[in-house]
């Protein structure tokens, strides 16, 4: 096999947008950041040096780090983070995957500035299963705040309230010409007539989904998180934070020396305004070759959604009623420990640190159309769900709006997942199972819970570890509506975690 060997130093530099300029954390001074390229099957190395006064951790988004849980990287779930002036490899092997994903800071909301894209290609002398792109260009969506980013998590997490709004959003860094003050930070594609692109689209926003469009051409979705999908032509799309989607872009012969827009903007949802209309579009591609489990070994429901959490004494809270938003999976708000999961685990210690009593909901529907209830309080605390190795496991996510209503976007880490049934209103066991996809569903690592509705997932447990799940809308991460699942080792050699690497940093 192939090494890829990287090292990104981790350092504060100045970037201006916006007309007004501030100290941001990046990797190499670059904004934003470097991108990986490896061909399925390669190993990826990348050595992190850490040069600046904050915690750090990286994480390389869908990667499904095969028996090396020791690189996922979230902070606090698989390793403690890298200390100022600290250092960690990652090391690991993109195993039957070929795509775009992405890397990014998991630690704190450091991640709006620290990311840049993952490129895998196939392996050396196997084709695209659609015809050779011209040229292939990333397209990575972010959020920009003039103010300092520790000022912004501050106020959305001291308040409870929602976040501040980001000043603009930006395509590879640049907010373009819409924005006052931002008429030359554009991003362009030189395109030449008659020809196709492959663009390699990257949602890194924090807190919302967007829709992407190029005025007056479709675009060709041939891949979704790093998973080839049947072909499916459109003109908008729709990209949740954390998702990743291929397009193919052919440019009109006819119009040699046009120039059009390419725009993205911010979706959300709220109560009333959700319809049908709005979601179908992108959770309807099909995947041609699917290993989807047939039958499973364990069923779980889990509402996810908003709730509240009482406003600590002499503070002004800005959340529902002067309460703090929380956000919560089956009422759970995941409290982050000081220590990670994955070590404890693995040194046998993990009294004091995580339970392992995450709360199994029976598979009733939950009724999130009637009265809400007289209390949303969650519960806030480190609970994992343990799965034994190999578990085939399906999982039906229920959109509460008991509190606020939006969809929310989550990823399960060290898996890809089939999406195999998804509707509005109460799941219903009895007559939504029945309906489930099981042939040719789309898999991915990012799926929209949409808010009172749900969404049926499967996905096999092979893959040893403490695997984190959460909401990619960087506030309600912070309010809670996150979970972990502990996967245990299997029997043989191979399916057990080797030990930590020597340099892996410590709490
Ligand atoms: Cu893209 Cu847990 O992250």
């Amino acid at each position: 096999t192939t090494t890829r060997h990287y090292q990104f130093d981790i350092k504060m530099t100045n970037v201006t947008r916006l007309c007004e300029s501030k100290s941001i954390v990046t990797v190499n001074g670059q904004f934003p950041g470097p991108k990986i390229v490896a061909r399925e099957g390669d190993r990826v190395v990348v050595k992190v040096v850490n040069h600046v006064p904050y915690n750090i951790s990286l994480h390389w988004h869908g990667i499904r780090q095969l028996l090396s849980a020791w690189a996922d990287g979230p902070a606090y779930i698989t390793q403690c983070p890298i200390q100022s002036g600290n250092s960690y490899v990652y090391n690991f092997t993109v195993v039957g995957q070929r795509g775009t994903l992405w890397w990014h800071a998991h630690i704190s909301w450091l991640r709006a500035t620290l990311y840049g894209p993952i490129i895998i290609l196939p392996k050396l002398g196997i084709p695209y299963p659609f015809a050779k792109p011209y040229k292939e260009v990333p397209i990575i969506f972010g959020e920009w705040w003039k103010a300092d980013t520790e000022a912004v998590i501050n106020q959305a997490l001291q308040t409870g309230g929602g976040p501040n709004i980001s000043d603009a959003y930006t395509i590879n860094g640049l907010p373009g010409p819409l924005y006052n003050c931002s008429a030359k930070e554009i991003f362009k594609i030189k395109a030449k007539p008659g020809k196709t692109y492959l663009l390699r689209i990257i949602n890194a926003a924090l807190n919302d989904e967007l829709f992407f469009s190029i005025a007056n051409h479709s675009l060709t979705i041939v891949e979704v998180d790093a998973v080839y999908v049947k072909p499916f032509t459109t003109n908008t799309l729709l990209i949740a934070p954390g998702q990743t989607t291929n397009v193919l872009l052919t440019t009109k012969a006819e119009y040699p020396y046009a120039n059009f827009f390419m725009e993205a903007r911010p979706y959300a949802t709220g109560q009333g305004t959700f319809d049908n209309s709005t979601v179908a579009g992108i959770l309807e591609y099909k995947n041609p070759t699917t290993n989807v489990p047939q039958m499973v070994d364990r069923r779980f429901f889990f509402t996810v959604g908003l709730g509240e959490n009482p406003c600590p004494e002499n503070h002004t809270c800005q959340g529902p009623n002067g309460t703090m938003f929380a956000a919560s999976i089956n009422n759970v708000s995941f409290v982050m420990p000081t220590t990670a999961l994955l070590q404890s685990h693995f040194a046998g210690k993990s009294r004091g640190v995580y339970a392992s009593d995450f709360p199994i909901m029976p598979l009733t529907p939950f009724n999130y159309t009637g009265t809400p209830p007289n209390s949303t309080f969650v519960t806030n605390a480190t609970k994992v769900l343990v799965l034994p190795f190999n578990t085939s496991v399906e999982l039906v996510m229920q959109g509460t709006s008991i509190l606020g209503a939006e969809s929310h976007p989550l990823h399960l880490h060290g898996f890809n997942f089939f999406v195999v049934g998804q509707g509005f209103g109460n799941y219903n066991p009895a007559k939504d199972r029945a309906r489930f996809n099981l042939v040719d569903p789309v898999e991915r690592n990012t799926v929209g819970v949409p808010p009172g509705g749900w969404v049926a997932i499967r996905f096999l447990a092979d893959n040893p570890g403490v695997w984190f799940m959460h909401c990619h809308l960087e506030v309600h991460t912070s309010w809670g509506l996150r979970m972990a699942w502990l996967v245990l080792d299997g029997s043989l050699p191979s399916q057990k975690l080797p030990p930590p690497p020597s340099d892996l940093p410590k709490c």
